[in-house]
């Protein structure tokens, strides 16, 4: 589809975001789908490829925000749900089904002993602080600057600090939305991605109010900037020897490997937020570590953390998830791997050809990149390099108007298991011309 026929203000999706804007603020629900100056409507979606309302066929290298492992309508999947569907969707009553997709989970990852469900991983990085502090008896946490986990208040607090609010390097301020009340300022310590030394002392400073620090190791929000060596070590010694809680949040980054990204970079945390891959494309959450942490939930001792959820660990979502889960064998991790491997290498090849400065970065089926000559280490860095390079801003249009649907944050993307070497070409044919258009080369 051209960009003309996409931008014709007769197509049937400008006709439905006409509609949805006298109903929904902003014509939305979610703020990651907007897109300038309407989104494309989908009409559906099978294997990598989405068909939106005007019949255009677009590979999806997004995934509903990563959360799509096996891309659209898993036909082994989509048997499962069926099949559910059929004999009740949700009981006030438990099923087989969680058990079944905690005893994969609890079976694949080293940090996982056990398991409780919710509906998103915005629920799951709340439960996993509300246990921390339920453990330690403290009320802080700790989080990165820049990073996103969701849209709990505590884990939300600094995801969007800029240069005029982010105070010194060695003391990040901690910055709030005005939604947020002033005082949650005070229990979040805002910690420096890569900086090990000034964490460090950051932590030591308040461990005795501490609860938990929460870190994805490999965070989309920076860039997939991977984590210095010794990094993650060093949060791993310190939060142990201080008692402090060490949450990862691999609600997105469990997709890099089999066993997730904690054991991906020979990390045990104490608990897991997970979400997105496990749900099999329906809403889904979990937080999962080891059994004494977990204990806070347990209600026969009497539990320290109250935790209901009309939807939680509901068949439908737990049969998708679990049939997603046992289809992602080692093999097809590694398969994976190796088709983001040949995405990385052709499209560095691609930029090196056409004399643009770059980074890319990510593992396993995940990638993004940073038009810049120099690497960041930290989210300061990465803004800074950002704000001096080119932009990317209108890359989504430009992409969608080649065939590939991306994201509305610059060049981030996922692979999903339909893919082949087919879609990396065509992925790197449309990005070459896009930055044409784009005039970036
Ligand atoms: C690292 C991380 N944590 C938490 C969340 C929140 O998950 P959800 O959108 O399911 O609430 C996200 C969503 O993108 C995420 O990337």
């Amino acid at each position: 589809m051209q960009l003309a026929a996409y931008l014709d203000q007769q197509s049937e999706s400008k006709r439905l975001y006409d509609r949805a804007l006298t109903v929904m603020p902003g014509g939305n629900s979610r703020h990651t789908i907007v897109m300038d100056p309407y989104p494309v409507y989908a009409r559906s979606g099978h294997g990598c490829r989405v068909t939106d309302v005007e019949g255009e066929e677009r590979i999806d290298f997004i995934n509903n925000y990563t959360a799509l492992i096996r891309g659209h309508s898993d036909p082994d999947v989509t048997a499962a749900v069926s099949k559910v569907i059929h004999t009740g969707t949700a009981f006030s009553l438990p099923t087989e089904y969680d058990i079944r997709l905690a005893e994969l989970l609890v079976d694949r990852i080293p940090a996982a002993e056990q398991v409780r469900f919710c509906n998103s991983g915005s629920e799951a990085v709340l439960l996993a602080i509300r246990a921390a502090r339920a453990y330690t008896g403290r009320s802080k946490i700790a989080k990165f600057e820049g990073c996103y986990h969701g849209i709990y208040d505590y884990a939300q607090a600094s995801d969007s600090s800029r240069p005029g609010n982010w105070g010194e390097v060695d003391s990040p301020q901690t910055t709030l939305e005005t939604s947020m009340v002033p005082n949650l300022g005070k229990d979040v310590v805002t910690l420096p991605w890569n900086r090990p030394k000034i964490c460090a002392q950051l932590i030591e400073d308040c461990a005795d109010e501490l609860a938990a620090v929460l870190i994805d190791p490999l965070p989309a929000a920076l860039g997939l900037l991977s984590p210095v060596e010794g990094f993650l070590e060093t949060l791993r010694e310190l939060t142990r020897e201080l008692g402090v809680v060490l949450i990862f949040d691999e609600v997105m980054s469990f997709r890099i490997g089999y066993r997730g990204a904690g054991h991906a970079n020979g990390i045990t945390p104490d608990l897991m937020s997970m979400g997105k891959i496990i749900g099999g494309g329906f809403p889904v959450g979990a937080v999962t570590g080891s059994t004494a942490i977990m204990s806070v939930f347990d209600h026969r001792p009497g539990e320290k953390v109250h935790h209901g959820g009309t939807y939680n660990g509901n068949p439908v979502t737990m049969a998708a998830g679990y049939e997603t889960m046992r289809l992602m064998t080692q093999n097809e991790y590694i398969r994976l791997a190796e088709l983001g491997d040949t995405l990385r290498a052709n499209l560095s090849e691609m930029l090196q050809r056409r004399g643009v400065q770059h980074q890319v970065t990510g593992c396993g089926s995940m990638f993004c990149l940073l038009l810049s000559a120099r690497r960041p280490v930290d989210f300061r860095e990465l803004i800074e390099c950002r704000e001096s390079g080119p932009e990317l801003t209108g890359l989504d249009r430009e992409m969608l108007s080649r065939g590939v649907l991306l994201g509305s944050r610059g060049l981030f993307g996922v692979l999903s298991t339909p893919m082949g070497e087919a879609e990396i070409d065509q992925f790197i044919d449309a990005l070459d011309q896009s930055l044409k258009a784009l005039r970036i080369y």
